[in-house]
């Protein structure tokens, strides 16, 4: 299918849910890092979803109550020469007209002007407040204008609504083209932890290893990194968002990785592996890693059709709680443990999350009382650790925990595909039996 025809296809799907409402969907903009510089341009993903288009300041608007040939309206910024020898190439409005399959295109500069007469007929305005400051602003005005000409007639929007249920929903299920993109996402992001394992040794510095993994991202062409790599030796590991990265590797330590990449059309990958510094587990190390990947590979297993994510926790904690218990570092039953949550000072986070072109990705994962059941197409990490510290306090009458235990972090995270069978494992290309993360 050629490229264009997906975002077609998304955007009739979108249309058709929207009834008689008008959307209006913003780009990103550019943000300050320091000073006049800005951090790398990342499209809004809900924005690139439907469009394809990764330019900063566009307004895309869906509009089901138009005709045909209406229905799909670009604001862009125009073509500037001045502008695009400083910052880069532009479409403008006759480039998105050619090649992004686009009704009607404008400028951006005529937003503001020609707004209020394309949402005139439309039942409601989609349009997600709080995130696009300078379009909100236009947006309420207008709407704002039409509560005031209701009472003389006409047919004018009388409801805002946020187009983010609608949306994400179409987000959550990946179609085969997405799950292609997560697969090449997954196998990349894999191979560099294989590499980063390899190139691992005592007395290296965590960045040295960030630049591995990173370098790699790269070389096979992808975007960067999804997210803030952590690369966490020791006791590094038990701050779940540890990313200085610029410690020693010391010998006798674990390392924790936590890195994956995002690709061009923004599909990110998620993966986190646990090794040995000096290739060797010590006796705890083992205990707790052993534990951790046989709480991951049960929730793998639990991830089928008509289970859903709070069934794949539990089947995590349970894992981890029966395992804790047999080494000592709880006491009492697993369910009391598992209700109580007396587990929590050593497993604090939940066990995944949705994954696509956002890392934490939309969609719900309740509707209002009933957990969202797991459906073919759904992508999720599946994420259990240990983190041993003194950060929280032992419940009381808990065991006490020994030094020897102490400043183990364990992550094993994996991206996992629902199909109509058992889960397929995007990231299976990044080993983790016990024997493999030894050398
Ligand atoms: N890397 C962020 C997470 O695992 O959720
Ligand atoms: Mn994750
Ligand atoms: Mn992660």
């Amino acid at each position: 299918m050629k490229n264009s025809q997906i975002y077609c296809e998304r955007r009739e799907r979108f249309l058709a849910k929207l009834g008689g409402g008008a959307a209006i969907i913003p780009a990103s903009i550019f943000v300050t890092h320091h000073a006049d510089c800005e951090y790398p341009f990342r499209q809004n993903s809900d924005f690139w979803y439907l469009t394809g288009f990764d330019e900063p300041d566009a307004v895309a608007l869906f509009l089901p109550h138009r005709q045909k040939g209406e229905r799909y309206i670009l604001f862009v910024r125009p073509k500037e020469a001045v502008a695009e020898i400083w910052n880069g190439f532009r479409w403008g409005v006759q480039g998105v007209l050619d090649h992004f399959g686009v009704d009607v295109a404008h400028p951006l500069d005529e937003f503001s002007e020609r707004i209020s007469e394309y949402l005139i007929g439309a039942e409601s305005i989609f349009f997600r407040i709080g995130k696009h400051p300078k379009v909100e602003k236009l947006v309420l005005q207008i709407f704002s204008q039409f509560l005031d000409r209701s009472s003389r007639g006409g047919k004018f929007p009388m409801q805002l609504n946020s187009p983010c249920s609608i949306l994400h929903e179409l987000r959550l299920r990946k179609d085969s083209w997405e799950i292609l993109r997560m697969k090449e996402a997954a196998r990349i992001s894999s191979l560099a932890h294989e590499l980063a394992r390899e190139k691992t040794c005592p007395g290296m510095n965590e960045r040295e290893i960030q630049a591995t993994i990173e370098k790699f991202f790269l070389d096979q062409g992808a975007r960067g990194s999804a997210y803030g790599s952590i690369v966490a030796g020791g006791q590094n590991a038990c701050t779940l968002h540890y990313t200085s990265n610029n410690s020693l590797l010391e010998d006798g330590d674990l390392l924790l990785i936590d890195a994956g990449c995002s690709l061009d059309d923004y599909y990110n990958a998620d993966i986190t592996r646990t090794f040995p510094i000096n290739g060797k587990f010590n006796g705890e190390q083992r205990a707790l890693y052993e534990i951790v990947l046989a709480a991951q590979n049960a929730a793998i297993a639990s991830v089928l059709p008509g289970r859903n994510t709070e069934q794949v926790h539990l089947c995590a904690v349970k894992t981890l709680v029966e395992g804790l218990i047999e080494i000592g570092l709880l006491k009492g039953s697993v369910d009391y443990l598992v209700e109580k949550g007396l587990y929590r000072h050593l497993y604090m986070h939940r066990t995944g999350h949705w994954l696509g072109l956002d890392v934490h990705d939309v969609g719900a994962y309740r509707l209002g009382e009933y957990p969202v059941p797991l459906e073919p197409g759904m992508v999720l990490t599946v994420e259990p650790g240990l983190y041993v510290n003194d950060f929280l306090p032992v419940p009381e009458g808990q065991p006490e925990i020994d030094e020897r235990w102490k400043g183990i972090g364990i992550r094993i995270e994996d991206d996992v595909l629902v199909t109509n069978e058992t889960a397929n494992v995007l990231s299976c290309n990044a080993l983790k039996s016990v024997d493999d993360m030894e050398k």
